[in-house]
């Protein structure tokens, strides 16, 4: 079984995941910017898995002796018009994942490398939970439509994600 490529494309995908680590993080930045504390709070937390994502992928790529290399990282948009904004531009973010893990997914199957297969299947799971919890988000956001009380009370709630 031949799976260089399949093994640069996974290292590609770890650093696609220390970018989506620096996206959330920026976009906590935002949120403190505009004394939103409870969304920053949120969107430091999602950094921090994002974070545990790359190091998967680098684990399992170290395990097989591969080298793993490093990437310059994309300076991440900073200027957003609102916290729908934000959290619709997450949710699109994580949407673009997902295609990315289906297509290493299916790379995998067609070169029978059956370990890596074993390793996208706990990132197909896990990206649904990831677009559940921004729909959500956008969901909640969209029913406050701008209320400044709503978005302080949910403000309160996202400040207790741990
Ligand atoms: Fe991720
Ligand atoms: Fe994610």
């Amino acid at each position: 079984m031949d799976n260089k490529n399949l093994l640069n494309n996974l290292n590609e995908q770890y650093n696609f995941e220390l970018e989506s680590a620096y996206i959330y993080r920026a976009m906590a930045h935002w949120c403190e910017i505009n004394s939103w504390s409870g969304y920053a709070n949120f969107l430091y937390k999602q950094e921090a898995e994002e974070l545990e994502h790359a190091d998967k992928l680098k684990a399992y790529l170290l395990d097989l002796g591969y080298n793993v290399k490093l990437k310059a990282i994309a300076e991440p948009k900073s200027e957003y018009d609102s916290l729908e904004d934000i959290f619709k531009s997450a949710l699109e973010h994580e949407k673009l994942v997902t295609s990315r893990i289906r297509m290493l997914f299916e790379e995998a199957r067609d070169i029978n490398d059956y370990a890596t297969e074993d390793l996208l299947r706990w990132y197909i799971s896990e990206q649904v939970e990831e677009e559940a919890s921004f729909n959500d988000i956008i969901e909640r956001l969209e029913r406050i439509n701008g209320s400044m009380s709503g978005l302080y009370i949910f403000n309160n709630e996202m400040a207790a994600r741990q």
